[in-house]
């Protein structure tokens, strides 16, 4: 059974896999990689979409052996009875600006990102699509570290939950202007 780490673009994903990666003794499978390599991003803009159902049959043959599985795309390109846990990061969304900023992202994929933290979007698909297997962690202002460990004790059985509010958050600094238009 494999194990999967998702969660937003700039979470902190790939950095927190390759320190797991050493304790488990996984190999990574990175879903953005596979698609690279199967040539499916759609190559007429720069939105990186990339066909699902196409990516999800690839997938589905690649991890017959356990992995550690990463990618923003975890919710909808893996089945359910192949994974074992599911590890969504979360990040504050303020704290994501700078990230994406520093990627030179446009203003219109860092508000796209941004809002879709703050509404838990991820998530939200993870919890439909593997229920009680996903196991949320707040990084903000935690160390790498840090965040290695409290992944690998959920991993290790200790199932306990992050809640995050960034919507909360957002509305009480008065700043739905600055992630959302309307
Ligand atoms: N716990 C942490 N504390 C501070 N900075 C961190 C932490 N984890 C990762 N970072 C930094 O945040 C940035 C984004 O991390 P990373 O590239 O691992 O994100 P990702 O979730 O894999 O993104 P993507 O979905 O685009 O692949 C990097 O600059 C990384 O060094
Ligand atoms: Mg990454």
């Amino acid at each position: 059974m494999s194990i999967v780490i998702t969660g937003s673009p700039g979470v902190g994903k790939h950095t927190v896999a390759k320190e797991i990666s050493k304790y488990l003794g996984l190999p990574t499978m990175d879903i953005n990689s596979i698609a690279k390599e199967a040539g499916l991003f759609e190559k007429n803009d720069d939105t990186n979409d990339v066909d699902i159902s196409d990516l999800k049959k690839i997938i589905k043959e690649k991890i017959s052996t356990p992995s550690l599985i990463v990618g923003h795309l975890a919710p909808y390109v893996l089945s359910p009875d192949q994974i074992k846990k599911v590890i969504v990061l979360r990040r504050d969304p303020y704290d994501l600006i700078s990230v994406y900023k520093k990627r030179q992202y446009t203003e219109e994929k860092i508000r796209e990102n941004t809002g879709s933290e703050i509404l838990g979007i991820i998530a939200h698909d993870a919890i439909n699509q593997f229920g009680t297997r996903v196991f949320q962690v707040d990084v903000t202002g935690k160390s790498i570290m840090e965040v290695t460990k409290k992944v690998l004790s959920i991993i290790n059985g200790d199932e306990t939950n992050d809640e995050v509010d960034w919507l909360d958050l957002v509305t009480k600094r008065n700043d739905l202007k600055k992630f959302f238009t309307y």
